[in-house]
């Protein structure tokens, strides 16, 4: 609904009525879904030459960019619900392949629907071997996230015909194909970084399975363990999806301009790479190391305190209060140690915990652990080194992605994502000639 300059009609009760300061004029905008829409405000000028009022929102503040149904979070309370289902019991009672199937499709699937989902995901673990030849060029010490990046964007090569996204049935095999192939990338980009010869995917083993075997199996001899993978499993499941995080909003933008999914996925791990993101997980160990004795913690607080450092794995621009992922993944925390013996890393960072749970700062601002604090103590115990952490990440987050970026697609209110800005640069000016630049 446009604005309506108030004359002298009644107010209806669903709107949010505005007086211009500058015109005297008086707006009625609708209010949905405690939102007002942005492009109702275009509309306040004043004078015909003004292009409209708009809104400025660095970050996406106070922005909602699209209408969801797949992820509910309550910040406040600490609620995290995957198509109404509390993570909490999918964590329970799912697999990680039957929470992919709800988040894209939005049920949970029959017996025979997650079958085919199962049979379908199985059948297209295999990349090319052109890949492996590609992975080749990658340093010894490359990233594993640079890898899985470069991997993942490489695939849309191998699949030209994934650009055709209008259809649904073209759809729906690329996102089968992501989920198949994320583990083969991610395990071979973990061979790479050993300089082990890649491990190929085994059919017969299911989806967890085949990734910790592709991973780990040398010479045969991999024994898998039943506990760390479900640790893992319960870890993809608790990172399936987080609403409009930064990743997701990277999908969902660069996919609004219709490129294949592959390009618009590799967005999101490069989003998901940075430290204030998913690369958090790696820094948290990397603090931990740094602090290296809890005799230390107080002093280290200092310095978050005095605005030295960040406290990694703290804080979240939603959660004001625990996260919820945070919590189940401490219980995991102890199921892992107890087959693995006790990470020492992991004493420091309860005290950091304990002190920073007590501490005014912290309360103050509402900082509570988040979904990285204790995430990579378990995936340093299970064997993954630091620096392949934010890859776990990726692997967990490819099926909410790829809801958020059919979801997006199938959204007639959505357009090329462009948001405006506000210049504030240099008024025009001449060209100045080199010789009288100063
Ligand atoms: N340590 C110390 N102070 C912090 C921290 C922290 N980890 N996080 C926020 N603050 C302070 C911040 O300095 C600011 O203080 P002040 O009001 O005095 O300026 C206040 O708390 C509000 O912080 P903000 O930066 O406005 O909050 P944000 O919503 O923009 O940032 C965040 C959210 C996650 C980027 C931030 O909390 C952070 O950098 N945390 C550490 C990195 C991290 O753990 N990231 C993983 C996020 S969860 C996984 C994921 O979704 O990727």
């Amino acid at each position: 609904m446009a604005p309506t300059p108030l004359e002298d009609t009644q107010v209806a009760k669903d709107t949010l009525s505005i007086t211009d300061n500058r015109t005297g004029k008086q707006y009625e905008v609708a209010v949905s879904e405690g939102t007002i829409k942005a492009m109702d405000l275009r509309q306040i000028k004043t004078s015909d030459e003004d292009f409209g009022l708009m809104t400025y929102d660095p970050a996406f503040m106070n922005t909602a960019s699209c209408r969801s149904a797949i992820t509910f979070i309550d910040g406040d309370r600490g609620i995290l619900r995957y198509r109404g289902y509390p993570i909490e019991q999918l964590a329970e009672h799912c697999t990680f392949l039957e929470v992919a199937y709800l988040i894209i499709e939005g049920e949970l699937p029959s017996a025979t629907q997650l079958d085919k989902w199962v049979h379908d995901i199985t059948y297209h673990t295999y990349v090319h071997t052109n890949i492996t030849k590609f992975l080749e060029s990658f340093r010894y010490d490359a990233h594993p996230m640079g890898v899985l990046l470069g991997a993942v964007g490489a695939l849309s090569t191998f699949y030209p015909e994934a650009k055709d996204i209008e259809d649904p049935a073209n759809r729906y095999i690329q996102r089968v194909r992501l989920i198949a192939k994320m583990p083969t990338l991610a395990a071979f980009a973990f061979r790479h970084s050993r300089g082990l010869p890649y491990e190929f995917p085994r059919n017969d083993l299911g989806y967890i399975g085949n990734y910790v075997n592709m991973t780990f199996n040398i010479g045969g001899q991999h024994q898998p363990n039943p506990v760390l993978q479900k640790a893992l499993e319960i870890l993809l499941i608790l990172h399936a999806d987080h609403e409009q995080n930064c990743s997701t909003s990277a999908v969902r933008s660069v996919g609004s301009s219709h490129v294949d999914p592959f390009s618009a996925v590799a967005a999101g791990i490069a989003a998901l790479y940075g430290p204030l993101h998913g690369g958090a997980n790696e820094a948290v160990l990397t603090m931990l190391d740094e602090i290296g004795d809890k005799k230390n913690i107080p002093g280290f607080i200092e310095k978050v305190k005095g605005g030295a450092d960040k406290l990694m794995g703290f804080g979240h621009r939603v959660y004001k209060s625990y996260d919820p992922r945070a919590k189940l993944i401490k219980k995991v925390a102890y199921d892992v140690f107890n087959q693995t013996g006790l990470n020492p890393k992991l004493e420091i960072a309860l005290e950091l915990e304990k002190i920073a749970l007590e501490d005014e700062y912290f309360i103050k601002r509402k900082l509570y652990p988040n979904v990285d604090f204790y995430s990579g103590l378990i995936y340093q115990a299970m064997g993954y080194p630091t620096d392949y952490f934010t890859v776990l990440f990726a692997l967990g987050r490819t099926p909410g992605w790829l809801a958020q970026w059919e979801e997006m697609l199938k959204d007639k209110e959505q357009k090329i994502s462009r948001p405006r800005q506000i210049y504030v640069g240099a008024a025009q000016r001449d060209f100045v000639p080199m010789a009288m630049r100063k």
